[in-house]
């Protein structure tokens, strides 16, 4: 058989054998994580989900940046540590807090070297296989305190790259929003009023990012031309008036859902979930339809606890 392979942190990562194929009939599964910040983590959270995780087998763990809480050598150590427990293929880019803060030298000499050393060298990675496209994009700013920027070449390489598989799932996965829920306006990445329309045109159809500490799934804009999912903070103790939690996409023909995992205090259970039916031409009105929502009851308990 032959292997494909893609570059990980610190070696490969099999794409060949695709155990989510064979768990789910035709269907990907993909495990969008986000905002681990090692430094400020749960260690009984963090070793929960590398065990879930193992047991799910996704098609593709894909990580949304912010590994670290100040982007110290030990806490990319712990990340790399928790990374190499992984048994599922995984792609990730760099998050603000992944940047060192207070090392002024090492912040603007050399921002991202910790990063590219201990976690993956590749900042934006690209994992392909029969039915999944799913691109990485860097938006960290060494100018910004924790603001991100998506600049116009970062967007037409992008655009590229996914205009290669118009018969994929074409997923995005960056660190700063580029579609954000109200009160978070602050938090857009900078650059996204004129990258959105590339990666639209380029048939993108959903964008995972992190960086707010709270999950949520939303049309790009009132005409769902594309879909943006937000992930909480899979393990951190940075929470935002929400669990830790994650969240599973299953990709099976045109239906795509997202399901938010919640830590409900000793383990991930099922939280929200929406589906949609990817139906319309790329870039056009009512590309996607909601065809389904469920509200997850064990996880407003949980944050109302
Ligand atoms: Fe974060
Ligand atoms: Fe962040």
């Amino acid at each position: 058989m032959i292997r494909r392979r893609i570059r990980t942190a610190r070696g490969t990562g099999a794409i060949g054998d695709d155990p989510a194929k064979k768990a789910n009939g035709r269907g990907k599964l993909l495990a969008h994580i986000s905002d681990a910040h090692f430094g400020a983590h749960d260690a009984t959270i963090a070793a929960a989900l590398v065990e879930e995780l193992n047991a799910l087998a996704p098609t593709l763990v894909a990580f949304s940046g912010d590994f670290t809480q100040r982007g110290r050598v030990a806490q990319f150590q712990a990340a790399k540590l928790w990374l190499e427990q992984l048994k599922s293929p995984w792609l990730a880019v760099p998050g603000n807090h992944d940047i060192p803060l207070f090392d002024v030298a090492t912040r603007f000499m050399w921002p991202r070297d910790r990063y590219q050393f201990h976690i993956a060298e590749e900042l934006e990675p690209c994992f392909l296989d029969d039915g999944l496209a799913v691109c990485g994009l860097d938006t960290t700013n060494t100018k910004a305190l924790k603001g991100g920027r998506v600049t116009h070449a970062q967007a037409a390489r992008a655009a590229i790259r996914f205009s290669a598989h118009p018969h994929k799932w074409r997923v995005l996965v960056a660190h700063h929003p580029f579609v954000v829920p109200v009160g978070h306006e602050a938090d857009r990445v900078e650059g996204a009023d004129a990258a959105l329309p590339i990666l639209e045109a380029a048939g993108v159809d959903v964008i995972l990012t992190g960086h707010l500490h709270v999950a949520s799934v939303a049309g790009r804009n009132e005409a769902h031309t594309m879909l943006a999912v937000q992930a909480g903070t899979c393990i951190s103790t940075r929470l935002r008036g929400e669990p830790n939690g994650y969240n599973h996409l299953r990709f099976d023909d045109d239906v795509l859902t997202v399901v938010h995992r919640v830590w409900d205090g000793g383990r991930f259970v099922d939280g929200d979930s929406k589906s949609y039916r990817r139906r319309g031409p790329v870039g056009e009105s009512g590309r996607f339809v909601k065809i389904a929502e469920l509200a997850g009851a064990t996880a407003a308990a949980v944050t109302r606890s």
